[in-house]
């Protein structure tokens, strides 16, 4: 059942896919473990992970702060928390991880209990993205530790990236664009959140008081190169496959984007030009995939910040 106001249910296969397959290689592990140290993370800590899914933070980061510390992932949806909590039982080893129902606009902890709040991927869904933020800065101790990795997609898209397809016209080009900006604009509109929130994030945090303010980047460069060799080519493969090429979910989730591209001032005639142009593409995709000889190479925008309460 569709949510009210297109909110989406995260525990859909649909979307549960996303929080699985593209988390796999979403960052490098050197980066993870630089990160870590930049956060300060310690054995011992209790660390909150709000809208945590299947608990990617927590399985990412426990080795830094697991030993002696404990992990509480919050999230809405209790279907996402039950399995978050069985593959819990594998990567937290018998240590303290649990993970409990509640909502990020009043999270169910008392002031000052933890030493991290952390999120990732939420506040870009959120109407009141400042609300959850502000929430997590209630539940950290003094001198406490808030962080959020949140994509900026909007640029993401927008970026230039090489490809061994065709170059679209500078009209098509320029219809990207405007279906890009707009779509933007009515998905804030109709409060499904802001897609480019990563590079807002610490003007955010400064905002709420925090303290010691610092951002990162993701360093992650997707690109395939044949003969795709190793996991993660292999990996990328499978998840071009699944999204672009035999996305069974499809026509949801044009629909979704086009309501988006409607409520940001555009019509759906236009929207579906730019259909027409991603239906020319796909199969070429397809054939250079199966032929070997498709390459691409491009970053995408996320953002790492950091603040202290
Ligand atoms: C894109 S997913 C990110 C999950 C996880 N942090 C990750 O990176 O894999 C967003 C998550 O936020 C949860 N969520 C959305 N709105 C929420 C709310 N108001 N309160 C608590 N969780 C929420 C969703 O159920 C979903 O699991």
């Amino acid at each position: 059942m569709p949510r009210e106001g297109g909110k989406i249910d995260w525990s859909e296969d649909r979307w549960k896919d996303i929080l699985i397959g593209p988390r796999k290689y979403f960052w490098p592990e050197e980066t993870v473990e630089r990160l870590a140290a930049w956060f300060g993370l310690e054995p011992g800590m209790v660390a909150v992970d709000v809208g945590c899914g299947l608990g990617y933070l927590g399985y990412t980061y426990w080795p830094h702060f697991g030993a002696g510390g404990r992990y509480i992932g919050v999230d809405e949806s209790p279907e996402l928390l039950d399995d978050a909590a069985r593959a819990a039982e594998e990567w937290a080893d018998g240590g303290e991880a649990h993970f409990v129902a509640g909502d990020c606009y009043n999270l169910p902890f008392p002031d000052e209990f933890a030493d991290v709040a952390m999120c990732q991927t939420l506040l870009m869904h959120l109407e009141k993205p400042e609300r959850a933020l502000a929430e997590m800065a209630r539940v950290v101790k003094p001198g406490g530790l808030v962080f959020c990795k949140e994509p900026d997609n909007v640029s993401s898209t927008l970026a230039r990236s090489y490809s061994s397809l065709p170059d679209l016209s500078i009209d098509e080009e320029l219809l990207d664009v405007k279906v890009t900006l707009v779509s933007h604009k009515g998905r804030i509109e109709l409060g499904r959140g802001d897609n480019a929130i990563g590079a807002r994030v610490p003007a955010m945090m400064k905002e709420l008081g925090l303290t010691d303010v610092d951002v990162r980047m993701n360093d992650r460069v997707f690109h395939l190169e044949p003969p795709y060799e190793g996991p993660e080519q292999q990996h990328r493969i499978e998840m071009m496959r699944k999204f672009f090429i035999d996305d069974e979910h499809r026509e949801y989730r044009l629909s979704r984007s086009r309501e988006n591209y409607v409520a940001g001032g555009g019509t759906a005639e236009e929207f579906d030009k730019m259909v027409e142009i991603y239906d020319r593409i796909r199969p070429l995709v397809q054939e250079q995939l199966e032929a070997g000889e498709y390459f691409s190479c491009g970053g995408g925008f996320v953002y790492v910040a950091k603040g202290r309460k």
